[in-house]
């Protein structure tokens, strides 16, 4: 029993029920002839009885205690968690899109089907890229399906290339996907300046190379401005460049990963164009290729004879599938609503955006917490606060602190190669006045750890709960209630 907050099953009352209805005016048969004996139950549907107001007072103080973008900042490095507009909701519910299935035939469906071709045109500009595939459904399931098609590349060529080369300042989806595909990891040193190092590149590049996995902007929030000679040297060596689309939203309408010379890239359609993060799903991780790799796409694709629209299954150089039907596809109405909602300038104007309020919060912090890699940033940056924890109080510290101010933490350690990483991505959505919030409770943490950084190591205060045993919960989650006997 939860005494604080108990479960809707502890709220179980015999006799309550959430409805009343005047008495039943129409003959009705016993169940037992109306459906056949294995059907019935048993005995009772175990569910918790409450009035109809104890259930929405019960979930109304649930959803008071979650956080997200429509409670307030969440600067969550490398995740871009802007605003999700509502408008993508409501065209996403529409029963033209909500209510239709992949089995009723391609003539039942043909708005649906010119959406998903009219989306793959708009990321085609946007990108550069030549063909995209909606069955992948996260960031990290574009990367497993763009490493498969590369490696089904190399092998229609004859050649046997199993080395994918990674900076060491990647997300960890990369290296594990690569570990997934059998090949082989080789990490990067990033030079002083955080970037690739064309010169350490090159003495890895051999015929094993199968591809260079990179985003740029990297995770620290900076542009690899050698891109193009990192682009020429791995194609030289006859390796293919892989694009983690997941910072795509410092560069929209500026520059477009096709013209950098990659070959691979994958959208986080819930980071950059607005739609609510689900851990893996609901998500969407679009999947663009060239056109030397279209063959290699997942089966169906959308495609478009004359005017009439229809899923493409004769490829026989696909890798197969890698989902059901094409991917969440309601994920995908709310992207091509958001982009179509902005238009070309206003996504340009968002990239700009994101990058103004990146800066801004990186010039007003730079004089408080270290910072490892000098900017300009684009849409993100990350701070060290190897300071403060010789203070007594680092970043995990800082991070349940911000707690008390209503404010969701930046990312905590990561990237690896940052001691005491703080990656903060404010995103385009945010006003000054919340950046400069956040500004003034980063100073009063930072200033409060040189005074009483026990305080701040006992934070947060204000919160439902207050430190979790995170080892025991990623070991031993507890995530489903048994009645007590
Ligand atoms: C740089 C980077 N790459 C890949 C991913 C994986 O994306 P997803 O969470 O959609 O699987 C993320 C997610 O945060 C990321 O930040």
């Amino acid at each position: 029993m939860n005494a604080a907050f108990p479960l809707i099953f502890e709220k179980d009352r015999p006799g309550r029920k959430g409805f009343s209805l005047p008495p039943c005016d129409v003959p009705l048969k016993p169940l037992e002839e109306l459906l056949p004996q294995e059907c019935l139950r048993k005995s009772r549907l175990d569910l918790p009885r409450l009035s109809e107001v104890d259930v929405v007072r019960h979930y109304t103080a649930l959803s008071r205690r979650n956080y997200g973008v429509d409670s307030g900042f969440y600067p969550l490095g490398s995740c871009t968690m802007k605003y999700n507009p509502k408008i993508n909701e409501d065209v996403a519910a529409l029963a033209g899109f909500a209510s239709i299935h992949p089995l009723q035939g391609d003539p039942t469906y043909q708005g649906a089907l010119e959406l998903l071709y009219n989306m793959e045109q708009c990321l085609k500009e946007i990108t550069g890229m030549e063909r995209y595939s909606f069955q992948t459904v996260a960031g990290a399931h574009g990367e497993l399906t763009g490493l498969l098609i590369i490696l089904a590349y190399h092998r229609s060529r004859g050649e046997k290339r199993n080395r994918v080369l990674i900076p060491d300042s990647a997300h960890g989806t990369n290296p594990a996907t690569v570990t997934m595909t059998g090949c082989e990891v080789l990490q990067l040193p990033s030079n002083d300046k955080g970037l690739v190092d064309t010169a350490t590149l090159k003495a890895h590049l051999d015929e094993k190379t199968a591809a260079l996995m990179l985003t740029n902007p990297n995770t620290l929030g900076l542009f690899e401005k050698d891109i193009l000679e990192i682009s020429r040297l791995v194609h030289e060596a006859g390796g293919l460049l892989y694009y983690d689309g997941a910072n795509l939203n410092a560069i929209m309408g500026h520059c477009r990963p096709g013209d950098m010379g990659f070959d691979v890239v994958h959208l986080n359609l819930h980071k950059t164009f607005s739609t609510p993060h689900g851990s893996g799903g609901p998500g969407s991780g679009p999947l663009g290729v060239t056109a030397r790799l279209e063959s290699f796409l997942p089966y169906p694709v959308t495609a478009k004879d004359g005017d009439r629209f229809f899923l493409d299954y004769q490829r026989p150089r696909s890798i197969g599938k890698v989902h059901s039907f094409f991917g969440n596809f309601g994920v995908v109405v709310k992207a091509y609503t958001y982009i179509r909602m902005m238009g070309a300038r206003g996504l340009k104007q968002a990239s700009d955006d994101a990058v103004l309020n990146a800066n801004y919060l990186l010039n007003c912090l730079k004089d408080i917490y270290h910072v490892p890699y000098r900017g300009p940033c684009k849409h993100e940056f990350v701070l060290s606060a190897k300071l403060q924890k010789k203070r007594g109080a680092g970043a995990g510290d800082i991070a349940k602190a911000l707690l008390d101010y209503g404010l969701h933490p930046p990312t905590v350690y990561f990237p690896l190669i940052v001691e005491e990483a703080l990656m903060i991505e404010p995103t385009e959505t945010e006003n000054k006045e919340t950046l400069d919030h956040f500004v003034e409770a980063l100073k009063e943490i930072a200033a409060e750890i040189e005074t009483d950084p026990v305080k701040i190591k006992g934070a947060p205060y204000s919160t439902p709960v207050r430190r979790l045993d995170e080892v025991l919960a990623a070991r031993k989650p507890v995530v489903r209630w048994k009645k007590e006997p």
